[in-house]
């Protein structure tokens, strides 16, 4: 599947996100951006204009032309995207979550792997700590995970519930890293501004003892991303908003207390790392970091612990003053 020259990707859906993906790939000296679509013509032309791009205003015609395509439109509108695109024999990057459902998540992991194109999802943190932890956690026997993921309302796309918006990105990496399903999945959570979960906490337990709690919220604030992983021998507290790292070691054996081994701030710029990982699968045909199938299975513990909460007696609906605040958003 590789490709020689610079690859050809296509932006579509230059809003927020797609128009940082935008501005990446154009850093990129291996990348020409052969055009760009969003169904907002006025926001298509402004942006053809800033960029110095091409402009569509039919997908297919921009498949045509394309090697590859980063997907960055609205979440509901992924499948048929990404469908199409790999139907047309294009490369995918797409935007969290994958898809809405997980027959269709799992319905482009299958046209992918038949087309033999890579699908890659766009669950950033994986490469957040990468970048801070390297193989930190390589031969180590992880034993607890504590995640806080805490923002003000977003004020946007409020049609997704917090875990499925952003706890996705704490499931992903965690699945990850454990390489392995969880045993046990429990969860609760509320809606307070909006109509959907705002704020949730899921404990999943494993089969070797490990324990992971997340917890996620969109009514804070100030806001917290914080990762936690805890070793036999010692322990690294990430930041992932200033991309700090404190890393704590058990210097000797027996030793009832752990030392601070490590105080670090990385220069970061995770959306790059995501995007030329991206770049090069399409040059060399090997697999992305973050495949479609991890994409898909992290939409599928979304879902299920989405519906844990849904069926606990804790969700009630909203109470009575958040009901007036989500029909304001
Ligand atoms: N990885 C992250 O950290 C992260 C952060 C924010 C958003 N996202 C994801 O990125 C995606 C986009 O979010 P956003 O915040 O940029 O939204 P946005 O509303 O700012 O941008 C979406 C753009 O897509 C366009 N659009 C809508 N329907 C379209 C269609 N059918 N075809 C082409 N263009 C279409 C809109 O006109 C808009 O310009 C979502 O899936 C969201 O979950 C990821």
């Amino acid at each position: 599947v590789s490709v020689s020259g610079p690859v050809r990707v296509a932006v579509l859906g230059v809003g927020k996100m797609g128009e940082l993906h935008l501005q990446k790939l154009k850093e990129l000296e291996s990348v020409s951006v052969c055009g760009i679509y969003d169904t907002d013509a006025e926001r298509l032309r402004a942006l053809g204009e800033k960029y110095g791009v091409p402009i569509y205003s039919d997908p297919g015609e921009l498949f045509f032309e394309a090697d590859a395509a980063s997907i960055a439109t609205p979440t509901r509108t992924h499948y048929a995207l990404c469908r199409q695109a790999l139907e047309a024999g294009v490369h995918v990057l797409v935007e969290k979550p994958i898809a809405d459902t997980v027959p269709e998540a799992e319905e482009l992991v299958r046209i992918a792997a038949r087309g033999n194109r890579i699908l890659q999802v766009g669950l950033i943190e994986r490469f957040r700590y990468r970048a801070l932890a390297g193989d930190h956690h390589a031969g180590k026997h992880v034993r607890y995970i504590e995640a806080q993921r805490l923002t003000p309302s977003l004020g946007r796309d409020t049609k997704a519930d917090v875990v499925t918006d952003l706890m996705i990105h704490d499931l992903d990496l965690v699945l990850s890293l454990m390489e392995q399903d969880p045993v046990h999945v429990s969860a609760i959570g509320v809606r307070v501004l909006t109509d959907l979960l705002d704020m949730a906490n899921v404990r999943l337990e494993f089969a070797n003892g490990a324990v992971v709690n997340l917890s996620v919220s969109r009514v804070s604030n100030d806001p917290v991303r914080k990762f936690r992983i805890f070793f036999d021998d010692a322990y690294a507290s990430l930041d992932f908003r200033d991309n700090g790292i404190k890393t704590y070691t058990r210097e000797t054996a027996g030793e009832r207390s752990l030392r601070l081994s490590r105080r670090d701030q990385v220069p970061i710029d995770a959306l790059k790392d995501q995007i030329a990982d991206f770049v090069d699968c399409v040059r060399t045909g090997r697999a992305p970091i973050v495949t479609g199938t991890d994409g898909a299975r992290a939409l599928r513990y979304a879902k299920i612990i989405v519906d844990k909460i849904h069926e606990r007696a804790s969700y009630r609906g909203p109470c009575a003053g958040a009901e007036a605040s989500a029909r304001e958003h």
